[in-house]
Protein backbone atom coordinates (compact mmCIF):
# COMPACT_ATOMS: atom_id res chain seq x y z
CA UNK A 1 0.00 0.00 0.00
CA UNK A 2 1.44 3.58 -0.89
CA UNK A 3 1.92 6.59 1.27
CA UNK A 4 -1.72 8.45 -0.39
CA UNK A 5 -3.96 5.26 0.24
CA UNK A 6 -2.45 5.01 4.11
CA UNK A 7 -2.98 8.52 4.66
CA UNK A 8 -6.53 8.49 3.19
CA UNK A 9 -7.48 5.40 5.50
CA UNK A 10 -6.76 7.62 8.23
CA UNK A 11 -9.38 9.94 7.43
CA UNK A 12 -12.01 8.00 5.69
CA UNK A 13 -15.22 8.29 6.93
CA UNK A 14 -17.87 5.97 6.79
CA UNK A 15 -19.42 8.21 4.58
CA UNK A 16 -18.27 6.56 0.83
CA UNK A 17 -17.72 9.52 -0.40
CA UNK A 18 -15.62 11.33 2.42
CA UNK A 19 -14.23 14.85 1.33
CA UNK A 20 -11.14 13.57 0.56
CA UNK A 21 -12.38 11.28 -2.15
CA UNK A 22 -14.21 14.00 -3.25
CA UNK A 23 -10.74 16.05 -4.48
CA UNK A 24 -8.83 12.94 -4.90
CA UNK A 25 -11.35 12.15 -8.19
CA UNK A 26 -9.23 15.11 -9.99
CA UNK A 27 -6.82 13.42 -9.98
CA UNK A 28 -7.69 10.40 -11.41
CA UNK A 29 -9.20 12.99 -14.77
CA UNK A 30 -6.40 15.14 -14.38
CA UNK A 31 -4.14 11.70 -14.93
CA UNK A 32 -6.14 10.68 -17.81
CA UNK A 33 -6.32 13.76 -19.42
CA UNK A 34 -2.47 14.45 -19.43
CA UNK A 35 -1.38 10.86 -20.55
CA UNK A 36 -4.44 11.75 -23.68
CA UNK A 37 -2.77 15.15 -24.44
CA UNK A 38 0.02 14.05 -25.91
CA UNK A 39 -1.57 12.40 -28.61
CA UNK A 40 -4.17 15.55 -29.46
CA UNK A 41 -3.89 16.25 -32.99
CA UNK A 42 -1.77 12.99 -34.38
CA UNK A 43 -5.01 11.61 -34.91
CA UNK A 44 -4.51 7.81 -33.46
CA UNK A 45 -8.11 8.32 -31.77
CA UNK A 46 -7.29 4.01 -30.02
CA UNK A 47 -3.89 5.43 -29.21
CA UNK A 48 -5.82 8.71 -27.32
CA UNK A 49 -7.87 6.41 -25.39
CA UNK A 50 -5.83 3.84 -24.84
CA UNK A 51 -3.28 6.61 -22.68
CA UNK A 52 -5.90 7.59 -21.14
CA UNK A 53 -7.64 4.48 -20.06
CA UNK A 54 -3.80 3.00 -18.81
CA UNK A 55 -3.39 6.82 -17.06
CA UNK A 56 -6.93 6.14 -15.13
CA UNK A 57 -6.11 2.59 -13.88
CA UNK A 58 -3.15 3.48 -12.33
CA UNK A 59 -4.45 6.46 -10.57
CA UNK A 60 -7.44 4.82 -9.32
CA UNK A 61 -5.16 2.55 -7.40
CA UNK A 62 -3.94 5.66 -5.65
CA UNK A 63 -7.51 5.93 -3.61
CA UNK A 64 -8.12 4.47 -0.96
CA UNK A 65 -11.71 2.91 -2.31
CA UNK A 66 -13.09 -0.39 -2.92
CA UNK A 67 -14.45 0.65 -6.36
CA UNK A 68 -16.54 -1.15 -9.07
CA UNK A 69 -16.45 0.31 -12.72
CA UNK A 70 -20.13 0.05 -13.49
CA UNK A 71 -19.61 2.04 -16.45
CA UNK A 72 -16.46 1.83 -18.22
CA UNK A 73 -14.50 0.79 -21.81
CA UNK A 74 -16.66 -2.04 -22.72
CA UNK A 75 -17.19 -5.68 -21.08
CA UNK A 76 -14.78 -7.59 -19.86
CA UNK A 77 -13.99 -9.32 -23.08
CA UNK A 78 -14.40 -6.09 -25.39
CA UNK A 79 -11.56 -4.32 -22.81
CA UNK A 80 -8.46 -4.80 -21.38
CA UNK A 81 -8.87 -2.74 -18.50
CA UNK A 82 -11.56 -0.37 -16.73
CA UNK A 83 -14.38 -2.66 -18.06
CA UNK A 84 -17.53 -3.50 -16.33
CA UNK A 85 -17.38 -5.44 -13.15
CA UNK A 86 -13.09 -4.41 -13.12
CA UNK A 87 -12.46 -3.34 -9.46
CA UNK A 88 -10.36 -0.29 -9.20
CA UNK A 89 -9.06 1.30 -6.41
CA UNK A 90 -6.09 0.49 -3.50
CA UNK A 91 -8.46 -0.98 -0.78
CA UNK A 92 -10.30 -3.90 -2.31
CA UNK A 93 -12.34 -5.49 0.42
CA UNK A 94 -11.42 -2.40 2.98
CA UNK A 95 -12.11 0.70 1.75
CA UNK A 96 -15.34 2.66 0.98
CA UNK A 97 -17.58 0.86 -1.82
CA UNK A 98 -17.90 3.07 -4.86
CA UNK A 99 -19.70 2.72 -7.83
CA UNK A 100 -18.17 4.38 -11.11
CA UNK A 101 -18.91 5.55 -14.13
CA UNK A 102 -15.65 6.39 -16.43
CA UNK A 103 -14.69 7.75 -20.12
CA UNK A 104 -11.21 8.17 -19.68
CA UNK A 105 -11.45 9.96 -22.78
CA UNK A 106 -14.83 11.08 -23.93
CA UNK A 107 -13.84 12.37 -27.86
CA UNK A 108 -11.56 10.05 -29.29
CA UNK A 109 -12.14 11.68 -32.55
CA UNK A 110 -12.09 15.09 -31.50
CA UNK A 111 -8.60 14.52 -29.45
CA UNK A 112 -7.30 12.77 -32.99
CA UNK A 113 -8.21 15.91 -34.66
CA UNK A 114 -7.30 18.97 -32.01
CA UNK A 115 -11.10 19.73 -31.98
CA UNK A 116 -13.00 21.23 -28.94
CA UNK A 117 -14.38 19.94 -25.67
CA UNK A 118 -12.89 16.61 -25.09
CA UNK A 119 -12.90 15.55 -21.61
CA UNK A 120 -11.45 13.08 -19.02
CA UNK A 121 -14.60 12.04 -17.00
CA UNK A 122 -16.06 9.81 -14.56
CA UNK A 123 -18.78 10.08 -11.96
CA UNK A 124 -19.02 7.61 -8.71
CA UNK A 125 -21.27 7.29 -6.17
CA UNK A 126 -22.52 4.88 -3.31
CA UNK A 127 -23.00 1.33 -4.64
CA UNK A 128 -26.15 0.58 -6.74
CA UNK A 129 -26.82 4.43 -7.23
CA UNK A 130 -25.57 4.69 -10.65
CA UNK A 131 -27.70 2.92 -14.01
CA UNK A 132 -25.50 0.08 -14.94
CA UNK A 133 -26.38 1.62 -18.61
CA UNK A 134 -25.39 -0.88 -21.45
CA UNK A 135 -23.27 0.53 -24.49
CA UNK A 136 -26.34 1.53 -26.44
CA UNK A 137 -27.91 4.96 -27.80
CA UNK A 138 -29.75 7.08 -25.55
CA UNK A 139 -32.22 9.86 -26.79
CA UNK A 140 -31.01 12.91 -24.43
CA UNK A 141 -33.10 15.87 -23.32
CA UNK A 142 -31.67 18.61 -21.25
CA UNK A 143 -32.21 21.95 -19.58
CA UNK A 144 -30.42 23.96 -17.07
CA UNK A 145 -31.63 24.77 -13.05
CA UNK A 146 -34.36 27.50 -12.58
CA UNK A 147 -36.97 25.96 -14.77
CA UNK A 148 -40.49 24.11 -13.27
CA UNK A 149 -40.26 20.71 -13.08
CA UNK A 150 -41.24 18.03 -16.49
CA UNK A 151 -40.79 21.31 -18.00
CA UNK A 152 -39.47 18.86 -20.84
CA UNK A 153 -40.44 15.48 -22.28
CA UNK A 154 -39.62 13.00 -24.22
CA UNK A 155 -43.06 11.94 -24.84
CA UNK A 156 -42.98 15.42 -26.60
CA UNK A 157 -42.24 16.81 -29.73
CA UNK A 158 -38.83 19.18 -30.04
CA UNK A 159 -41.64 22.27 -30.72
CA UNK A 160 -43.37 21.28 -27.70
CA UNK A 161 -40.27 21.24 -25.91
CA UNK A 162 -38.95 24.55 -27.00
CA UNK A 163 -41.76 26.16 -26.55
CA UNK A 164 -42.44 25.08 -22.90
CA UNK A 165 -38.61 26.27 -21.88
CA UNK A 166 -39.56 30.00 -24.06
CA UNK A 167 -42.36 30.06 -22.04
CA UNK A 168 -41.03 29.46 -18.48
CA UNK A 169 -37.83 31.79 -19.63
CA UNK A 170 -40.70 34.58 -20.61
CA UNK A 171 -38.57 34.71 -24.47
CA UNK A 172 -39.97 33.58 -27.66
CA UNK A 173 -39.11 30.30 -29.34
CA UNK A 174 -37.41 31.63 -32.26
CA UNK A 175 -34.67 32.93 -29.07
CA UNK A 176 -34.08 29.37 -27.60
CA UNK A 177 -30.75 28.12 -28.44
CA UNK A 178 -30.09 24.51 -28.83
CA UNK A 179 -27.42 22.29 -29.04
CA UNK A 180 -27.43 19.12 -31.07
CA UNK A 181 -24.79 16.49 -32.03
CA UNK A 182 -23.84 16.77 -35.81
CA UNK A 183 -25.23 13.94 -37.22
CA UNK A 184 -27.45 12.44 -40.29
CA UNK A 185 -29.74 10.76 -37.39
CA UNK A 186 -31.17 14.33 -36.31
CA UNK A 187 -31.54 15.68 -39.79
CA UNK A 188 -35.50 16.13 -38.88
CA UNK A 189 -34.87 17.55 -35.64
CA UNK A 190 -32.47 20.50 -37.12
CA UNK A 191 -34.90 21.18 -39.18
CA UNK A 192 -37.56 21.24 -37.21
CA UNK A 193 -36.20 23.63 -34.98
CA UNK A 194 -34.57 26.04 -37.50
CA UNK A 195 -38.23 25.91 -38.66
CA UNK A 196 -39.22 27.87 -35.35
CA UNK A 197 -36.47 29.97 -35.69
CA UNK A 198 -34.07 28.49 -32.75
CA UNK A 199 -30.31 28.80 -32.63
CA UNK A 200 -29.02 25.37 -33.50
CA UNK A 201 -25.46 25.21 -32.25
CA UNK A 202 -23.72 21.63 -33.84
CA UNK A 203 -21.20 19.96 -32.00
CA UNK A 204 -19.28 17.02 -33.74
CA UNK A 205 -18.77 14.93 -31.01
CA UNK A 206 -18.37 15.28 -27.33
CA UNK A 207 -22.22 14.93 -25.84
CA UNK A 208 -21.16 15.24 -21.81
CA UNK A 209 -19.96 18.68 -22.55
CA UNK A 210 -22.94 19.59 -24.82
CA UNK A 211 -25.49 18.82 -21.90
CA UNK A 212 -23.31 20.44 -19.27
CA UNK A 213 -23.60 23.32 -21.37
CA UNK A 214 -27.17 23.64 -20.52
CA UNK A 215 -26.15 24.45 -17.10
CA UNK A 216 -24.05 27.48 -17.71
CA UNK A 217 -25.46 30.91 -18.68
CA UNK A 218 -22.13 31.72 -20.54
CA UNK A 219 -22.80 29.58 -23.38
CA UNK A 220 -26.25 30.54 -23.68
CA UNK A 221 -27.17 27.24 -24.72
CA UNK A 222 -30.57 26.66 -23.20
CA UNK A 223 -31.57 23.14 -24.39
CA UNK A 224 -29.86 19.66 -25.50
CA UNK A 225 -31.84 17.72 -27.52
CA UNK A 226 -30.55 14.46 -29.57
CA UNK A 227 -29.03 10.85 -29.61
CA UNK A 228 -25.42 9.70 -28.15
CA UNK A 229 -23.93 7.07 -25.94
CA UNK A 230 -26.08 5.72 -22.69
CA UNK A 231 -22.92 5.41 -20.95
CA UNK A 232 -22.30 9.40 -22.23
CA UNK A 233 -25.73 9.85 -21.01
CA UNK A 234 -25.36 8.93 -17.10
CA UNK A 235 -22.13 10.69 -16.73
CA UNK A 236 -23.79 13.59 -17.82
CA UNK A 237 -26.82 13.22 -15.56
CA UNK A 238 -24.57 12.59 -12.81
CA UNK A 239 -23.33 16.32 -13.37
CA UNK A 240 -27.01 17.74 -13.86
CA UNK A 241 -27.82 16.30 -10.60
CA UNK A 242 -24.95 18.36 -8.26
CA UNK A 243 -25.55 21.62 -9.79
CA UNK A 244 -29.23 21.84 -10.85
CA UNK A 245 -31.17 21.12 -14.41
CA UNK A 246 -33.54 18.52 -16.06
CA UNK A 247 -32.98 15.68 -18.06
CA UNK A 248 -34.94 12.46 -20.08
CA UNK A 249 -32.86 9.91 -21.30
CA UNK A 250 -34.23 6.85 -23.29
CA UNK A 251 -32.48 3.59 -24.18
CA UNK A 252 -32.51 3.39 -28.21
CA UNK A 253 -31.85 -0.56 -29.42
CA UNK A 254 -30.77 -1.35 -32.65
CA UNK A 255 -30.98 -4.93 -32.57
CA UNK A 256 -31.71 -8.20 -30.38
CA UNK A 257 -28.29 -7.99 -29.25
CA UNK A 258 -28.48 -4.68 -27.69
CA UNK A 259 -31.81 -5.74 -26.10
CA UNK A 260 -30.16 -8.68 -24.64
CA UNK A 261 -27.20 -6.44 -23.02
CA UNK A 262 -29.89 -4.14 -21.68
CA UNK A 263 -31.75 -7.34 -19.63
CA UNK A 264 -28.20 -8.57 -18.63
CA UNK A 265 -28.01 -5.30 -16.93
CA UNK A 266 -31.10 -5.95 -15.54
CA UNK A 267 -33.11 -3.40 -17.22
CA UNK A 268 -36.52 -5.41 -17.61
CA UNK A 269 -38.32 -1.92 -19.04
CA UNK A 270 -36.89 -1.35 -22.39
CA UNK A 271 -38.91 2.11 -23.25
CA UNK A 272 -38.65 3.54 -19.88
CA UNK A 273 -37.80 7.65 -19.89
CA UNK A 274 -34.97 8.13 -17.19
CA UNK A 275 -34.91 11.05 -15.29
CA UNK A 276 -31.76 12.61 -13.34
CA UNK A 277 -33.18 10.59 -10.29
CA UNK A 278 -33.08 7.34 -12.12
CA UNK A 279 -29.59 7.12 -13.46
CA UNK A 280 -27.70 9.01 -10.70
CA UNK A 281 -29.24 8.87 -7.59
CA UNK A 282 -27.97 9.48 -3.88
CA UNK A 283 -24.67 11.07 -3.08
CA UNK A 284 -22.24 11.58 -6.42
CA UNK A 285 -19.40 12.98 -7.29
CA UNK A 286 -18.60 14.43 -11.29
CA UNK A 287 -14.97 15.19 -12.27
CA UNK A 288 -13.94 16.03 -15.12
CA UNK A 289 -10.50 17.34 -16.55
CA UNK A 290 -10.27 18.85 -20.16
CA UNK A 291 -8.17 17.84 -22.69
CA UNK A 292 -8.68 19.94 -25.60
CA UNK A 293 -10.45 23.41 -25.06
CA UNK A 294 -14.07 23.56 -24.75
CA UNK A 295 -17.11 25.69 -23.42
CA UNK A 296 -16.71 23.32 -19.47
CA UNK A 297 -12.80 23.42 -19.62
CA UNK A 298 -9.36 24.62 -20.95
CA UNK A 299 -7.69 21.80 -22.07
CA UNK A 300 -4.59 20.53 -21.19
CA UNK A 301 -1.38 23.18 -22.03
CA UNK A 302 2.91 21.61 -22.66
CA UNK A 303 4.45 24.91 -21.53
CA UNK A 304 8.28 25.66 -21.77
CA UNK A 305 10.17 23.38 -19.52
CA UNK A 306 7.87 20.49 -19.54
CA UNK A 307 5.34 22.81 -17.37
CA UNK A 308 1.73 21.22 -17.90
CA UNK A 309 -1.39 22.93 -16.90
CA UNK A 310 -4.53 21.39 -16.21
CA UNK A 311 -8.25 22.47 -15.45
CA UNK A 312 -10.79 20.19 -13.90
CA UNK A 313 -13.96 20.48 -12.21
CA UNK A 314 -15.62 18.64 -9.58
CA UNK A 315 -18.94 18.73 -8.39
CA UNK A 316 -20.31 17.14 -5.42
CA UNK A 317 -24.70 16.11 -5.49
CA UNK A 318 -25.10 16.51 -1.48
CA UNK A 319 -23.46 19.76 -0.74
CA UNK A 320 -24.22 20.79 -4.84
CA UNK A 321 -19.99 22.22 -4.06
CA UNK A 322 -18.52 22.58 -7.84
CA UNK A 323 -14.70 23.14 -7.64
CA UNK A 324 -12.51 24.45 -10.40
CA UNK A 325 -9.10 23.13 -10.06
CA UNK A 326 -6.45 24.72 -12.43
CA UNK A 327 -3.40 22.67 -11.86
CA UNK A 328 0.48 23.06 -12.85
CA UNK A 329 2.24 20.13 -13.32
CA UNK A 330 5.98 19.97 -13.45
CA UNK A 331 8.41 17.28 -14.88
CA UNK A 332 9.82 15.38 -12.14
CA UNK A 333 13.53 16.47 -12.79
CA UNK A 334 11.72 20.52 -12.16
CA UNK A 335 9.92 19.32 -8.57
CA UNK A 336 11.02 21.75 -5.57
CA UNK A 337 12.77 19.68 -2.37
CA UNK A 338 9.79 18.58 -0.26
CA UNK A 339 6.93 18.59 -3.11
P1 LIG B 1 -16.04 8.72 -28.15
O1 LIG B 1 -15.36 9.31 -26.99
O2 LIG B 1 -16.25 7.27 -28.01
O3 LIG B 1 -15.37 9.13 -29.41
O4 LIG B 1 -17.53 9.33 -28.15
C1 LIG B 1 -17.78 10.62 -28.55
C2 LIG B 1 -19.26 10.84 -28.74
O5 LIG B 1 -19.46 12.01 -29.51
C3 LIG B 1 -20.06 10.95 -27.45
O6 LIG B 1 -19.93 12.19 -26.82
C4 LIG B 1 -21.46 10.69 -27.93
O7 LIG B 1 -22.31 10.29 -26.89
C5 LIG B 1 -21.22 9.59 -28.95
O8 LIG B 1 -19.87 9.74 -29.40
C6 LIG B 1 -22.14 9.63 -30.13
O9 LIG B 1 -21.97 8.47 -30.87
P2 LIG B 1 -21.83 8.46 -32.47
O10 LIG B 1 -20.46 9.02 -32.80
O11 LIG B 1 -21.94 7.03 -32.83
O12 LIG B 1 -22.89 9.29 -33.03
Amino acid sequence: MNDSVKNSEKTSADNALDRVLVMEMVRVTEAAAIAASYLIGRGDEKAADAAAVEAMRTAFDELYMDGTVVIGEGERDEAPMLYIGEKVGGAPGRGPKIDIALDPLEGTTITAKAGPNSLAVLAAAEEGCLLNAPDVYMEKLAVGPGYPDDVISLEKTPTQNVEAVAAAKGVKPAEIIVCVLDRPRHADIIAELRGIGCGVYLIPDGDVAGVIAVTDEDTTIDMYIGTGGAPEGVLAAAALRCVGGQFNGRLIFRNDDERGRARKWGIEDLDRIYKLEDLASGDCIFAATGVTDGSLLEGVKHRRGGLMTTESVVMRASSGTVRWVKGEHRPASCARPND
